[in-house]
């Protein structure tokens, strides 16, 4: 996957691409670039914000911007899906995640101050999406919340068992996933399930799928 994230900092991402499964993937799976608007900008001095029309704290990213940004990499409206990460855009869920893994190329717009002038989420951008129902400083750490929950969906990323069987996998009928433990098997008296010491793997199945379910409807 050819995946492209727009950013004031693309330096923030330099922890991100040393981290597993990230740096699994990077160069075979996963081509990630990072460009930053301010290279792009048609305006003086680096300027990419401007007050906002009608009045108001912050700053808001310019629309021109942007599309200059788009334009100097792409040269024209790219075919692909074009991200912009926002708290008004539709929460995020695995189903999303899914369906963003599996195309080739993805753009993610990360904004800051007070957000994108809305026309960047209108006419440049094919999809707005949030983190969750709370406010960010900026749309760096959700570019990176998502590009970490993509890469662990390609291929190589992560065991084939470990991805298909956790919280919202289909295996797990997209519920939560059951409790784990390790040693010691008892700790301060807090024992670990006796099924799970048993040995008798159609039991700790059985368990698990219990386990999975309950959690899942509490
Ligand atoms: C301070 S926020 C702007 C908040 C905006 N004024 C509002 O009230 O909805 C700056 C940027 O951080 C990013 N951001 C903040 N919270 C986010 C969230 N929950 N999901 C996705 N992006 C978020 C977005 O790119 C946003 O434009």
């Amino acid at each position: 996957m050819q995946l492209d994230v727009f950013t004031l900092v693309p330096h923030a991402f330099a922890w991100l691409t040393e981290q597993r499964p990230v740096a699994t993937v990077l160069g075979n799976e996963l081509d990630l670039r990072l460009f930053a608007y301010r290279d792009f900008t048609p305006l003086r001095a680096g300027q990419i914000d401007d007050e906002p029309y009608g009045g108001g704290a912050g700053m808001v990213l310019r629309v021109d911007v942007v599309a200059a940004a788009l334009d100097a990499v792409y040269g024209e409206a790219p075919a692909h899906r074009v991200v912009a990460l926002t708290p008004t855009g539709r929460q995020l869920r695995q189903a999303e995640v899914e369906e963003l893994a599996v195309e080739d190329s993805l753009t993610l717009l990360s904004a800051r101050f007070e957000g994108f002038d809305e026309r960047v989420v209108q006419h440049l951008a094919s999809d707005a999406i949030s983190m969750g129902p709370y406010v960010l400083s900026n749309g760096d750490l959700p570019a990176m919340v998502l590009v970490d929950a993509i890469a662990r969906r390609l291929p190589g990323a992560i065991k084939t068992e470990s991805g298909a069987f956790e919280s919202f996998s289909v295996a797990l009928d997209g519920g939560l996933e059951y409790p784990h433990y390790t040693r010691p098997s008892e700790f301060r008296g807090w024992r670990v399930p006796e099924v799970l010491l048993s040995g008798d793997h159609g039991r700790i199945a059985e368990w698990r799928r219990t386990q999975s379910r309950a959690r899942s409807i509490g």
